[in-house]
């Protein structure tokens, strides 16, 4: 971006792709604002050179059509406050509204058009269906702003088609974000440790997979590591559980002990006859799951443990919380390891949360942006860069 705006771009209309993909309540308010907040810098430093921005975003997964719920509007406040100037929010993406908007825009005035998933082009498996929307937005603009992080995974016209048609750039954040996670995938200074949870087992096989070959340790809590629970021979209750993904996580414990990586699972878990904030919790080995029980958190011991596998790391990268940490009782784990990489950050290691699930956690538990070395804006997208996996939003910059 630096390209861009060490020019006069009074006159030039930049079209700049943010991921405000950001979390509402019922009263759609905006519950962590963290994605709008890493898309100002970006935004402010082409208003600042003059340009006028137009910002495109998505929220959700509408379908193809436009839905009050998913309407980027709660959006438009808070940039506007972020930015200490009024944004245009035009009611449509390539329509009469935006075009009004878009055509009354000064120099240094920055849009907000609405939700881009409420055309169907934008998430189009087909390519000329696609290509016509990409056409349409390419029409507001002079040049083109990859800044939407979160999204760089998704072949989208938004993100890769309009690439193609314009002059395009990465954004400051794009550039912030591939620039720490290189650090973990070429050369990450060691022990490098990798915390993952979260519910779903099936989501992170292939990073597991890919981490195998990088990181010394691998600890895994949340819903996720009572599959591998189950693959160590344990009954894990009621518990989540992916059947169909025991026998692969029974490699994986295999194939970790030949490669010599450390995979770190709970010992103890606190339970509860339902998953529910009103009940009686206990906390047992996990080995001693009754039936009719299931898991919530990690238990205390497996807390102490998870600390001490990480005290000594120069590097580590979290993605998912270590219970379900939204109801009190089961958010020690997750806080336990959000303080086990405050820890890492205050000694010197390199910390990156990595996913906006896991992001919004640590804030919500109380710790700030700053008691860690980077907090990823991207859930999905940071995932599949530990994969080793091309994503087309970055490869048609680079291309
Ligand atoms: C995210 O929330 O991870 C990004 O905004 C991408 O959203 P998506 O998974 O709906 O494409």
């Amino acid at each position: 971006i630096d390209d861009l705006t060490s020019q006069d771009l009074k006159g030039t209309r930049v079209l700049v792709r943010s991921d405000l993909n950001v979390p509402l309540d019922d009263a759609r308010t905006i519950t962590d604002d963290g994605r709008v907040r890493a898309s100002v810098p970006t935004i402010k430093s082409l208003s600042d050179a003059g340009a006028k921005v137009i910002v495109v975003a998505h929220l959700g997964r509408p379908k193809g059509a436009p839905e009050d719920k998913y309407s980027l509007r709660p959006v438009v406040a808070r940039l506007s406050e972020l930015l200490g100037k009024e944004v245009a929010f035009a009611e449509d993406t390539v329509g009469e509204s935006a075009t009004a908007v878009v055509e009354g825009l000064g120099d240094g005035d920055v849009a907000l058009l609405e939700n881009l998933r409420f055309n169907p082009g934008e998430t189009s498996k087909d390519e000329n269906e696609r290509g016509e929307f990409a056409d349409k937005l390419a029409a507001f603009a002079d040049a083109f702003v990859s800044d939407g992080f979160g999204v760089v995974h998704r072949k989208q016209a938004s993100v890769y088609d309009v690439a193609t048609r314009l002059p395009h750039y990465a954004g400051g954040l794009v550039g912030s974000e591939v620039e720490v996670l290189k650090r973990l995938t070429e050369d990450p200074q060691r022990p490098y440790a990798v915390v993952l949870g979260g519910a779903k087992v099936a989501d992170k096989l292939a990073v597991i997979e890919n981490l195998m070959q990088t990181a010394d340790r691998l600890l895994i809590g949340g819903g996720m590591a009572y599959t591998f629970l189950k693959a160590q021979g344990h009954e894990v209750g009621s518990s989540l559980l992916d059947a169909e993904k025991v026998e692969t996580c029974k490699g994986f414990l295999e194939s970790a002990k030949e490669r010599g990586v450390e995979i770190v699972l709970p010992v103890d878990t606190v339970i509860a006859p339902e998953f529910s904030a009103d009940v009686e919790t206990s906390v047992v080995p996990v080995s001693e799951i009754p039936a009719d029980q299931m898991g919530l958190d990690i238990g205390p011991e497996s807390q102490a443990l998870f600390a001490e596998k990480l005290a000594d790391c120069k590097t580590v990268f979290w993605n998912g919380p270590m219970g379900a940490f939204e109801m009190a009782p089961y958010a020690a784990g997750t806080k336990a390891v959000a303080q086990a990489l405050v820890d890492v950050t205050s000694g010197g290691g390199l910390t990156v949360v990595g996913g906006g699930d896991s992001a919004a956690a640590v804030r919500q538990l109380g710790f700030s942006d700053d008691r860690f070395g980077h907090i990823s804006t991207g859930g999905g997208a940071s995932l599949e860069y530990l994969e080793g996996k091309t994503l087309p939003g970055i490869q048609i910059l680079a291309d």
